[in-house]
Parts: C-alpha cells; sequence; structure tokens
C-alpha cells in the first residue's frame, strides 16, 4: 500500500477505527454465546470481505446479504452459506440459479403465494433444489405475513409438496429503530422472538421440520432477554454502529467506528457557519436522527482524531458542501477551525453513509491508516 495518513489523505474519505469495530463484534458474539443461538451476520452495512471475516463463524458463512450482488461478492471470496433475505422476485431467479450452479448455499425467502407459485415453476430447471424461508411480519414495518395468518400454512404445504425445502421463518423487527427506550426494544425483541416462534410452531403443527428460526435487527439483538425457539440471529449496523443507534441509546458516541474525513474549505462567519468538503454525497441524505430526542443534522462533528466538538453538528449538508455550526445555532460560537483543517463526522446510518465509497481507510489505535479495505457498491 502506498503511505496514507490522516494529514495527507484527499477529503471526503471514510475512516474505520479497527479496534472499535473489533469491540463492536466481540460484543455482539458474547450476545450470541450467552443467548445460546448461531450468528449470521447481516453483511450489506460493510459490504467489504475484510470486515466480514471478522465477523463468520467459518470463512464459508454463515452471511445474511440484502443483494444479489451481494451474494456474488461474497461467494467469490469463498463465503458459501448465505442468506438473500429480501423476498424473491422473478427477474432475480436466472441470478439465483448461476449462484446455485456456482455451489453456493443460497435460501430465499418470501412472503406471498405468487412468489411461491413462481418458485415451484422454476424449480425443475434449477440445479439444486430450494431452500426456502417465510417471512413473518413481527411489528407491522414492512413486509411479512403475520404469525397467524392462514397463508402462512397453505403457501409452506404447497412449497413442500413442490420439492422446494422449506427451510424455517425469517422476521425482522425493524421497528425496533423507532423504540423511545431501551424497554420499549426490549419488548420489540420479545414480540419479535414470540412472531416467529409462534410461526414455526403453526408449520411444524402442520408436518413440516421448520428447522430455522431467524430473527434480528441490532437493537433486539443486543436487548433480548432470552431467545428460546430461536436458532440464529441476524444483525449488520452493529458492526461500525452510528448515531441513530447511538440515539436508542443501543451505543454510545464513542462506539462508531466509522466516520467521514473531511476538509474545512471557507467560513461565513456572520452566520457561524464552517463550510467542509463533505456535503450529503459525503454523508449521504440520510436524517435517520431527525425524530430522535437529539436531531444530529447529517452528522456529529468531531476533531480530526474523533473526538466530538461539543455541541457541533453538519446542519446542512449541499452535494459537496457540509455546513458545521453550533446546534444552539448561536453564530458567535465557532469551533475556531481554520481553512485547511481536517475533522470527522460520524454519520446517521452508517450503511447509507459507507455506501458513498468505494474503500475503508483503516485506523489504529494511534489514528495511521494501517490499511485500505475495498468495498462495493450498487446492484
Ligand atoms: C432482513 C434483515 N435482517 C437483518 C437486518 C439487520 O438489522 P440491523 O442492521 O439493525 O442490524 C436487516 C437490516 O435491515 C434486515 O433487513
Amino acid at each position: 500500500m502506498s503511505e496514507r495518513n490522516l494529514a495527507t489523505l484527499e477529503t471526503p474519505a471514510l475512516l474505520l477505527d479497527e479496534a472499535r469495530m473489533q469491540n463492536n463484534i466481540d460484543h455482539m458474539r458474547g450476545r450470541m454465546q450467552a443467548l445460546g443461538v448461531s450468528f449470521r451476520p447481516h453483511v450489506k452495512t460493510n459490504k467489504s470481505i475484510d470486515v466480514s471475516r471478522r465477523l463468520m463463524d467459518t470463512s464459508e458463512g454463515p452471511i445474511t446479504v440484502s443483494t444479489l450482488r451481494e451474494a456474488d461478492y461474497f461467494a467469490s471470496h469463498g463465503v458459501k452459506d448465505i442468506l438473500y433475505a429480501v423476498c424473491i422476485a422473478p427477474n432475480k431467479l436466472a441470478h439465483v440459479s448461476r449462484l446455485l450452479q456456482d455451489g453456493v448455499q443460497l435460501s430465499l425467502i418470501l412472503d406471498s403465494m405468487e412468489a411461491a407459485q413462481m418458485l415451484a415453476d422454476a424449480a425443475p430447471n434449477m440445479d439444486r433444489s430450494l431452500d426456502v424461508l417465510i417471512e413473518i411480519d413481527s411489528d407491522g414495518h414492512r413486509s411479512g405475513l403475520v404469525p397467524d395468518a392462514p397463508e402462512l400454512t397453505e403457501i409452506a404445504c404447497f412449497l413442500d409438496a413442490s420439492g422446494i425445502n422449506v427451510k424455517g421463518v425469517l422476521t425482522h423487527a425493524g421497528g425496533s429503530y423507532d423504540c423511545r427506550s431501551v424497554e420499549a426494544i426490549r419488548a420489540m425483541a420479545e414480540q419479535e422472538r414470540l412472531a416467529a416462534v409462534t410461526a414455526a410452531n403453526r408449520l411444524r403443527a402442520a408436518g413440516l421440520a421448520c428447522p430455522v428460526v431467524s430473527v434480528g435487527s441490532t437493537p433486539t439483538a443486543l436487548f433480548a432477554e432470552h431467545l428460546e425457539g430461536v436458532t440464529e440471529v441476524r444483525a449488520g449496523v452493529f458492526v461500525f454502529f452510528d448515531l441513530v443507534m447511538a440515539g436508542l441509546n443501543v451505543c454510545r458516541t464513542d462506539d462508531i467506528a466509522i466516520s467521514v474525513l473531511g476538509t474545512v474549505i471557507g467560513h461565513q462567519a456572520a452566520k457561524g457557519w464552517t463550510i467542509i468538503d463533505a456535503g450529503w454525497m459525503a454523508m449521504s441524505r440520510d436524517r435517520g436522527t431527525s425524530g430522535q430526542v437529539t436531531d444530529q443534522g447529517y452528522g456529529l462533528v468531531c476533531d480530526r482524531e474523533g473526538r466530538p466538538l461539543e455541541g457541533f453538528i453538519l446542519v446542512g449538508a449541499n452535494q459537496e458542501h457540509g455546513i458545521i455550526a453550533h446546534r444552539s445555532a448561536d453564530p458567535s460560537i465557532s469551533p475556531q477551525l481554520a481553512v485547511g483543517d481536517q475533522v470527522r463526522i460520524l454519520p446517521n446510518h452508517a450503511c447509507s453513509t459507507a455506501a458513498q465509497y468505494a474503500e475503508y481507510n483503516v485506523l489504529n489505535k494511534s489514528n495511521q491508516v494501517v490499511a485500505v479495505w475495498p468495498r462495493f457498491n450498487g446492484w
């Protein structure tokens, strides 16, 4: 690698604090062990084999992905056990077929008879038998069948009769992101668990083995009191954490492992603004903290070494310009930064900020760039 250090890095650039990341991983793995479940990390946050190798049980997985492109990328690095956790659509079956041919143990999800019918029609032309989980809606957040939906057993029995392997059920309590207290997250974790276990028991009562009961979001994985009946947990954003997670009290700002390095390019002194070269293309448009108790604008401002500059946030973002100001909007309070000074911005949402970059600049505890890890984007 050619020499890189923070002072000479061209900005905006994505930084990854390796020690914080490892700490987050160790903490989550400890939770999984204590809860007695296996771990199928969601790799959509990191989209990097270098990060995911630290997450996986073995070099072959298991992992969860949100796109088939992710499945391709991780398969090309030797990962075999992959769950594609977005309901399957007909125009993706040729791609699924290629992955199966390449020896990937790919599992799919669905929540409708139409999709089940489509898979049944496609199954005879596939090289290998298809593995499917049925998506359960545990919180009214987005897709899935409610656990007591009559269609649940109808779909499962239809798949089974069509020679498709019904591996089990899956749910994701994305509603945990809207919880307003740790107690509410705990209750959401129990709601998520109960929905999945109830659905699995219905499938078993209908004569299906249903070996997999898969749940997980970062908040519920970290606050579940027990996971009786659950076999695996999927969590992803915990690897880096972000301001949304900190706002939920799921982590501290000190746990956030990624940040954007930006450089001061000017001032509007009368307004109390410091302008940097990191706007919404650098941070993403995500404003996930806007509905939380503390709105962090487009990100929380830290000095180059990562220490928060108390009270300063990115109050505005144009495509390539970010505006730093005090959260009080008092123009007389300035962070005292000169043109050329660097700052680090902690992101609202790790997945969307990381998605703006092709690589991680990996930092050691002395803030030296010790590695550059590629990541990929797109579909
Ligand atoms: C189906 C599914 N499983 C697991 C996760 C991981 O959740 P989190 O990013 O909160 O860890 C997600 C995230 O969106 C998801 O969509």
